[in-house]
């Protein structure tokens, strides 16, 4: 940081080793953990950068500061004055050597100790659970799959045009709508930004908006969130092979920024960074019918494997899992068959997703399972020109989208066969009416990517603040 009121971090120091070493620095953050042997104290400080280990000889400081820190409480706000020393033992690379201690608070009893705590405790002190080390990295993982999402997008011609999020319309059928209150009449939070993405393609030709989105998940699944962060991107003249590709390589890019900045993060949230490495194209891409060939061989041969995502993986989360034992349920039962006519469950999705090293795009589902825009397919107008695309090993569904319908006659019959309100779509319609062109999109969703690329078991831990049916607090 160069503006002169910013304090030195944890991160300045060790982005720039060398001009810090030897240097007399003061860090200001919270305690993290301590031991003591009698004549050293070794303190943790965190930052909020980083967590650094500031050795305090009892020569170094005054008697009375030595006593102090012998018994600050966890998490109390501290200052340390210290000098920079390297130390190749230290995961930094540096250590404090500390001369000084200002105490800002002592803490209280720190709820979160280091013994296991249920998740469901962990989620109800979320505010705090949010400083531990690993909540910390995947919170900076998320931060970083963002900011290479906007990078993407930016860096390739899209012009961002967020959405709405009061709409008066559905855009992925009325089911899952939270209604509110808007003034004399209500309106509904948005489920997703497209209908507004489409306008905006036929305005800027490449676009994208990236949002919260609502859905009344009456499910409680480790994928399902109310609130959740979307990212869709729409492109004029583009079709659904083209939309495949710009899923590929947006992937592609971002797993690989991922992998330039985290590697160690990732690791040491256990995460197999080498399954990521794989990530590479070209995707498999297959078509509906044939998925459903793969998944009920798979079944009938008894090699499916419908373990949820991350399930092996559970017990390197820092609460105590109450549903990882799924895994083992799941393993039980046969699963049911996948069938031509129908969408994938859940199950499905990890069956398939277990079979592959990298996401597969799963193209032309049956058109009756899916939302009313979607362009049906010249060739076999029961299917539907749109692709969803599985995160291996398990993880299934993190991009949804395809092709739209562009002829304003055949989407005025879906919308009616939808039973939907032709007059709420009436500006929708116009997109067909003046210059319609073939175009396409997706959305990908935030949190599934990050307990994807994090490989954790459950969406809650992607998003400081989840949001589950039964989760409103904190
Ligand atoms: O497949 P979905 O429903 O697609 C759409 O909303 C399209 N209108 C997007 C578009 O084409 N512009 O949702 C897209 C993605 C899913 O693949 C999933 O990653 C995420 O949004 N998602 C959820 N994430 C967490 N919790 C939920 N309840 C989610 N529902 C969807
Ligand atoms: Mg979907």
């Amino acid at each position: 940081m160069t503006l002169a009121s910013m304090r030195t971090t944890i991160s300045d120091i060790q982005g720039r080793l060398d001009e810090f070493e030897n240097q007399e620095v003061e860090l200001a953050g919270w305690l993290y953990g301590k031991r003591s042997s009698g004549k050293i104290h070794f303190l943790q400080l965190r930052d909020g950068s980083g967590t650094v280990q500031c050795v305090m000889g009892k020569k170094d400081v005054d008697e009375e500061t030595f006593k102090r820190a012998d018994h600050l409480p966890q998490e109390s706000s501290i200052k340390v004055k210290g000098v920079v020393k390297k130390d190749a033992r230290s995961p930094l690379g540096f250590e404090i050597h500390a001369n000084g201690l200002t105490v800002m608070q002592l803490a209280e009893s720190y709820p979160i100790t280091p013994k296991e705590h249920g998740v469901a405790f962990l989620m109800d002190h979320r505010h705090l659970w949010l400083r531990s080390n690993r909540q910390h990295k995947i919170m900076r993982i998320r931060h970083t799959i963002i900011k290479a999402v906007r990078d993407y997008f930016d860096n390739n011609g899209f012009t961002l045009m967020d959405a709405p999020i009061f709409t008066p319309n559905a855009c992925e059928g009325t089911t899952n709508l939270f209604e509110v209150g808007y003034f004399e009449s209500n309106a509904y939070l948005t489920q997703s930004g497209q209908l507004y993405s489409e306008a905006g393609a036929m305005a800027h030709g490449k676009v994208y908006c990236f949002g919260p989105t609502f859905r009344a998940e009456k499910s409680k699944t480790r994928r399902h969130l109310t609130e959740f962060w979307m990212v869709e991107p729409e492109v004029a003249y583009m079709d659904l092979a083209g939309d495949m590709d710009l899923a590929e390589d947006f992937l592609c890019f971002i797993v690989q920024r991922v992998l330039e900045k985290h590697e160690k993060d990732l690791e040491s949230i256990g995460r197999n960074v080498e399954a990521l490495k794989k990530i590479q194209k070209p995707f498999p891409r297959i078509a509906h019918k044939e998925a459903v060939d793969m998944i009920n061989a798979a079944i009938n041969e008894g090699r499916a494997d419908p373990r949820p995502a991350g399930a092996e993986r559970a017990s390197h989360s820092e609460g105590k899992d109450e549903d990882a034992s799924q895994g083992v349920e799941a393993e039980k039962k046969t699963p049911r068959l996948a069938r031509y006519d129908d969408d994938f469950g859940a199950e499905d999705e990890t069956i398939l997703s277990r079979m592959f090293d990298r996401p597969v795009l799963v193209h032309r589902y049956p058109q009756q399972v899916k939302a009313f825009y979607m362009k049906r397919d010249p060739e076999d107008p029961e299917r539907a020109l749109c692709v969803d695309v599985l995160a291996p090993e398990g993880y299934g569904e993190i991009i949804g989208g395809g092709q739209r319908e562009d002829d304003l006659e055949t989407l005025l019959s879906r919308i009616d066969h939808h039973q939907l309100p032709r007059e709420a779509f009436s500006w929708y319609l116009d997109l067909r009416k003046y210059g319609t062109v073939p175009h396409a999109g997706f959305g990908l969703g935030i949190e599934r990517t990050v307990t994807w690329i994090c490989g954790l078991h459950h969406v809650r831990e992607t998003i400081p603040f989840p949001r589950m049916m039964e989760r409103l607090a904190p």
